[in-house]
């Protein structure tokens, strides 16, 4: 092999070693991926799939069907699917974004909503600022307990219980003014 061969061959090689190098760090980042959220990324909750007393949304099925196994099982340890929004009442909502997006809320983005006849508006959002007007108190002060579970509440998880019983739950969800649009 002459020099100039050689040298060739490093280039190529290196070439390749930078290629595959790259095709193993892009997907992480991809993975990353954030969401946009919007008013219009909500609507009638009662148009949504429940778990107990809890709506769901994702635009992918199969990542909705992720999100509801998670719940209904009560897996700890484990992230629900960026994308997925949760809703208990019509006026607040929890968003997953990629963990790095909101890290002190593991990527969940807590929403008040107004909602009305005319579709929703977004009162205010985040992670620790965002309060229940009512129970004069943060959504993430109630969450955190949850933390092993995603801060996901539910039954058993280990959050302060919520004054309303189940009865009321679903009397809020079917008085979400939304439903009228249809
Ligand atoms: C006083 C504590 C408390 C506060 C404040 C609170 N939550 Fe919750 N939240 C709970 C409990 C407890 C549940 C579980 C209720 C059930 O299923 O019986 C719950 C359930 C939920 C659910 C359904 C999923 C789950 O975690 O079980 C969503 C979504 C939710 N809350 C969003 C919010 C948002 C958004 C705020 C703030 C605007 C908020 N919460 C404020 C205690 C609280």
């Amino acid at each position: 092999m002459t020099t100039f061969t050689r040298q060739i061959s490093i280039w190529v090689c290196t070439g390749i070693l930078l290629a595959v190098w790259l095709s193993f760090s892009m997907p992480s980042s991809a993975a990353a991926q954030d969401i946009t959220v919007s008013e219009q990324s909500f609507g009638c909750i009662l148009d949504w799939p429940k778990v107990r007393n809890t709506r769901f949304k994702h635009e992918d099925p199969a990542k909705l069907k992720e999100a509801m196994r998670i719940f209904r099982e009560s897996e700890p340890d484990k992230e629900y699917p960026v994308g997925t929004i949760l809703q208990l009442v019509p006026f607040e909502a929890m968003v997953k974004h990629p963990r790095e997006t909101f890290p002190k809320s593991n990527g969940w983005e807590f929403f008040a909503l107004e909602v009305s006849e005319a579709g929703t508006k977004i009162r205010d959002r985040g992670d620790d600022h965002v309060v229940n007007l009512l129970l004069g108190a943060s959504c993430q002060s109630c969450h955190q307990p949850a933390a092993k579970f995603d801060f996901v509440c539910e039954k058993g998880h280990g959050c302060a219980p919520l004054s309303i019983d189940d009865q009321t739950i679903a009397e809020l969800q079917k008085a979400d003014l939304r439903w009228t649009k249809k």
